[in-house]
């Protein structure tokens, strides 16, 4: 064997015996018990880390995925070898999946590290499966591709075209508001999600999948392949084949991730209308690289950026719409003289490049706007500061009502989780359509870690008389799914004492999306004397062992990304 064979696929960070020959020795013939040959296991070898679950939906179409990947990375001369990680199927976790991001984040890393890995493709789909994977391969320093899911198709109820979630919420506000009975939600239940794939409007996940591609960490033009569609198939043979050409030499994460393709990767957020979450995980990403995203950089960005994808949950389309319409490729050339052109991809080439080969493909207008004609001509968010948020909050503006966009309103406060599911249908409740709902202590160091929750129901009684927006505010976040008036990430949060924890029920909230400002009318010897009364971090929850104590003592808050501040770069 030469030096060099040594230093690479099998060879790779040998198990350590104090002799590497028989460390070797003995790991070449453990894997000949699993059947393979000499000449399979002299290539080099492509790990396939595989987030299938049973637990996750979104990923139920992963085998045949793996399938196509392993066939790419045979017919270019490498060795397939696939490992299971931590899946988060978006619904199916308590309290819910953003805690165990970083957990996923870290088996990533370390499986990625520690086992014998030349190039690794990462299979993800689900909301914080894509950051999960990205954080991890941007830590682990080894040449890394990802393969995601690919959306859900539509389905259909009566006259109705459905995709999870936005019309998941449609329907259940109309529920909640008694315009349709048991039965109707009872069969729209089982219309809402009928493919493989993740939820098929631009949400979280299609959002994260369109900065994945943004960043250069999948092939071109794959972020909105549907899951169920040849091409999806033939995307995951492209990437097998592109991930030997990574073994042999190619970028490595912290070569494409980088300032530039992270203020890409922003561009296409706001140009897409795209998830809050995803500001929360491209922080996350980027500061495993020791890159800041600071919020007044998003501002600055809205501000020249047009929105251009007529989408739900701000528009009117599907995921399926949007890759038949032209894709990622399509928002990219409109917004090419706003991009960073030299940022390398994981193909090698220059994301320049890539649109030079592009620029003749069709694009539908109904779907995707040009630059010179957009949907908005500023970002589809923004964040907001003040002295309620000193470190920022989150609003979608794109999604939400202009008419509130500048108004002072009365606070209507629900303390917890538990107080606003208690007390919101209250018919006794002492709210009016133009009050704002505040809910405190739901950020990270909550008991809740930061649910989706900041989508507080419009209260019954208010729902019911035809009222659908109200300003809310909370130190949630929201599903990348959802619409509304709604201000999220609060930070800092209520748990940790942040002035959010100090606003009382009839205190005034003045929102000014003009100014870029959310302020609570409360003079600040009264805030003083309201702090030093309260037990400000009464609400943080201090677990005494395992992941939830590495969490609750570690997270830290939205404007860093939630990430551990052990795993900053
Ligand atoms: Fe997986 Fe929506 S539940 S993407």
């Amino acid at each position: 064997m030469s030096g060099d064979f040594q230093r690479h696929g099998l060879a790779r960070g040998l198990t350590d015996y104090g002799d590497r020959g028989f460390a070797l020795y003995l790991r070449r013939s453990f894997a000949k018990s699993m059947g393979y040959s000499d000449s399979a296991l002299a290539r080099p070898v492509v790990g396939i880390a595989n987030s299938a679950s049973g637990f996750n939906n979104c990923h139920r179409h992963f085998p045949e995925m793996l399938d196509a990947v392993k066939r790419g990375v045979l017919a270019a001369g490498g060795l397939p070898i696939e490992f299971p990680t931590i899946s988060l199927g978006e619904v199916f976790l308590h309290p819910t999946s953003l805690k165990y991001r970083n957990l996923m984040s870290m088996d990533t890393e370390e499986l990625v590290r520690a086992q014998p890995i030349d190039a690794a493709v990462l299979m993800g789909g689900c909301d914080k499966t894509v950051p999960a994977q990205l954080m991890g391969a941007a830590s682990a320093g080894v040449p890394a591709i990802q393969l995601v899911a690919g959306p859900m198709m539509t389905g259909r109820h009566e006259r109705d075209r459905l995709g999870a979630c936005t019309d998941c919420r449609r329907f259940w506000a109309r529920y909640r508001a008694g315009t349709i009975d048991d039965d109707q939600i009872a069969a729209i239940e089982n219309r809402l999600a009928t493919t493989a794939g993740t939820c098929a409007v631009m949400g979280t996940a299609s959002t994260m999948a369109c900065i994945a591609e943004t960043l250069g960490m999948t092939l071109p033009g794959t972020a909105a392949i549907p899951a169920v569609h040849a091409d999806r198939l033939r995307a995951a043979e492209a990437t097998g084949e592109a991930a030997v050409r990574l073994a042999a030499g190619g970028p490595t994460p912290d070569r494409i991730i980088s300032k530039g393709s992270v203020e890409n990767a922003l561009r296409v957020l706001l140009a897409l209308g795209g998830s809050t979450n995803a500001i929360i995980h491209l922080t996350a990403v980027a500061g495993r690289l020791g890159i800041p995203l600071d919020l007044e950089d998003l501002n600055r960005l809205s501000d020249t950026t047009p929105v251009l994808v007529n989408l739900k949950p701000v528009g009117s389309g599907y995921m399926e719409d949007f890759f038949a319409a032209g894709g990622m490729s399509a928002v990219l050339g409109e917004l090419r003289p706003l991009l960073n052109l030299d940022c390398i991809t994981v193909t090698g080439e220059t994301l320049g490049q890539r649109l030079d080969a592009e620029k003749d493909a069709w694009v539908d207008r109904d779907v995707i706007a040009s630059a010179d004609d957009p949907l908005e001509p500023e970002g589809g968010l923004i964040a907001l500061f003040g002295n309620l948020a000193p470190r920022g909050a989150i609003l979608k503006r794109s999604a939400a009502d202009r008419n509130l966009f500048e108004k002072k309103a009365r606070a209507v406060v629900f303390s917890s989780l538990k107080d606003l599911s208690e007390r919101i249908d209250r018919p006794d409740l002492d709210v009016r359509p133009d009050d704002a709902l505040v809910l405190q202590n739901a950020g990270p160091r909550s008991e809740s870690c930061m649910p989706e929750a900041g989508y507080l129901p419009i209260p019954k009684r208010l729902a019911e008389a035809g009222v659908n927006d109200m300003i809310r505010v909370s130190d949630a976040r929201m599903s990348g799914t959802a619409y509304g008036t709604i201000i999220l990430h609060v930070t800092p949060e209520a748990a940790i004492g942040g002035p959010l924890s100090l606003v009382r029920t009839g205190d005034f909230i003045r929102l000014s999306v003009a100014e870029r400002r959310i302020d609570l009318l409360v003079d600040d010897a009264e805030l003083e004397s309201r702090r030093r009364q309260a037990d400000a971090t009464a609400h943080a929850v201090r677990p005494r062992r395992g992941y939830s104590k590495l969490y609750a003592d570690t997270v830290l808050q939205a404007d860093e990304g939630c990430d551990f501040d052990f795993l900053k770069g």
